[in-house]
């Protein structure tokens, strides 16, 4: 249980509150490069800030607030230039140090006017990794953006969902840390919703759980897991799913690793990032793909229809049995009234972890994963064995997990392979 103050200090992410500030301290994905293709701007709800991300015709992207500081209208309206942005108001253009670089009315009244120079925007560092667009609104310097193994390893064929959730980031970090829903939400409640689908055929004899520990690692927490018929001798004993601080869960298993980054656009709403990679020993074949080419979906935020029943098709995978588990908490939970158990110990080393990286930041330290130095190499994070008795082959496990169900990867594959056929 937290007092009302310590879940606020948890939870706020505006600028100014104590998470709020932690969070700047981290490189934040805002775009996959394949949703920049078709468009030339695309807005941003980042830490309780509403930005405009960019890309002018020379290629290079902005991030900036999106109101014009002139009188605001957004620039996500904005017109790209050579080198920059052109408010469609009145003709103010931004570069992405933020600075104003013309301001068309004033130099047509004197062509000496210098008023421009005087006038800029926020403006915030964007770096590009794995086809991801990043973002950075914390003190100067920036740190490095931490090359995470799935963003850099080669043979792989990725994909990248999104969803927003409406709800605070913090309950959905917790659920990671909280590896006995699995048998409960994922295979419980999974096949109680098959059966309402009319699908009993593709039940699954829920995986017990009879003892959880956690580890705390050189990036993180390491969650681990005894099920029923295993010893601790066995692997996924040994190496769990890492929970990567602070808001990376490295899921999936050794074929097809995935990382789950859970982004604050503010205290209500997460930006949720599915971010997949097919190895060679997935069952899909190798394909090169140009980073802006990396395919981009959307998962359905569960909710009940007009007479209060759930949508069942949207509750049979698991990204539809979390997203349901973290809103239904409420917009941000009130943890003055929760009742943890054995199962929870994992929430309370995370929470830990975090007290700890505030009171890093607040003694003038780098929070942890804060990388700086220009020789930080791929960085390889263990991921679970072979998780829950599934082969780890993505094309003959079923299309339940995660949201497997929505991957464009694996809806290519089957149209290929149902034409060779
Ligand atoms: S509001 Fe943008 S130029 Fe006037
Ligand atoms: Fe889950």
């Amino acid at each position: 249980m937290l007092s009302k103050e310590q879940n606020e200090r948890l939870t706020r992410v505006g600028p100014g509150t104590p998470m709020g500030d932690l969070l700047r301290r981290y490189w934040h994905p805002i775009a996959a490069l394949s949703q920049m293709k078709e468009r030339d701007t695309l807005p941003i709800k980042l830490l309780g800030e509403e930005l405009v991300l960019y890309r002018d015709l020379s290629g290079t992207y902005g991030l900036l607030e999106a109101k014009c500081p002139h009188r605001f209208m957004s620039l996500v309206y904005g017109i790209p230039e050579k080198c920059g942005i052109r408010c469609p108001y009145h003709g103010w253009a931004f570069d992405e140090t933020g600075q104003c670089v013309d301001q068309p009315y004033e130099t047509a009244e004197d062509p000496d006017a210098r008023f421009k120079d005087k006038v800029t925007t926020q403006a915030y560092e964007v770096a590009i990794l794995g086809g991801m667009v990043f973002g950075y609104l914390g003190p100067k310097p920036a740190p490095v953006l931490p090359p995470w193994d799935l963003f850099v390893m080669d043979d792989a064929v990725r994909e990248v969902g999104f969803a927003v959730v409406p709800c605070n980031w913090l309950q959905i970090m917790e659920n990671s840390l909280d590896p006995v829903h699995v048998e409960w939400l994922h295979q419980y409640m999974r096949n109680y919703v098959l059966r309402k689908l009319g699908k009993p055929e593709k039940q699954r004899e829920p995986s017990r759980h009879e003892k959880i520990g956690f580890d705390v690692f050189e990036y993180g927490l390491l969650k681990r897991r005894i099920l029923e018929g295993q010893t601790e001798a066995d692997e996924d004993w040994a190496t769990g799913h890492p929970v990567v601080f602070p808001n990376y869960l490295k899921s999936g298993s050794v074929a097809t690793p995935a990382f789950q980054i859970r982004v604050p656009m503010d205290d209500e709403n997460t930006a949720y990032w599915w971010y997949r990679c097919y190895t060679p020993t997935s069952g899909i074949t190798y394909e090169e793909q140009a980073p802006e080419d990396i395919p981009y979906f959307t998962a359905p935020v569960p909710q009940l229809d007009g007479s209060g029943l759930p949508h069942w098709d949207i509750l049979d995978n698991n990204s539809g049995q979390d997203i349901v588990a973290w809103i239904t908490q409420g917009a941000i939970t009130d943890r003055t009234r929760e009742t943890l158990g054995r199962s929870d110990k994992g929430i309370l080393m995370y929470r830990k972890m975090l007290e700890e990286a505030l009171r890093d930041i607040e003694a003038g330290r780098d929070p942890l994963n804060v990388m700086r130095g220009t020789n930080v190499a791929r960085i390889d994070l263990p991921v679970e064995a072979n998780k829950l008795k599934s082969s780890g082959n993505a094309v003959t496990n079923e299309r339940t997990g995660n949201t497997a169900k929505y991957s464009p990867v694996l809806k290519k594959h089957d149209k290929q392979t149902a034409a060779a056929e």
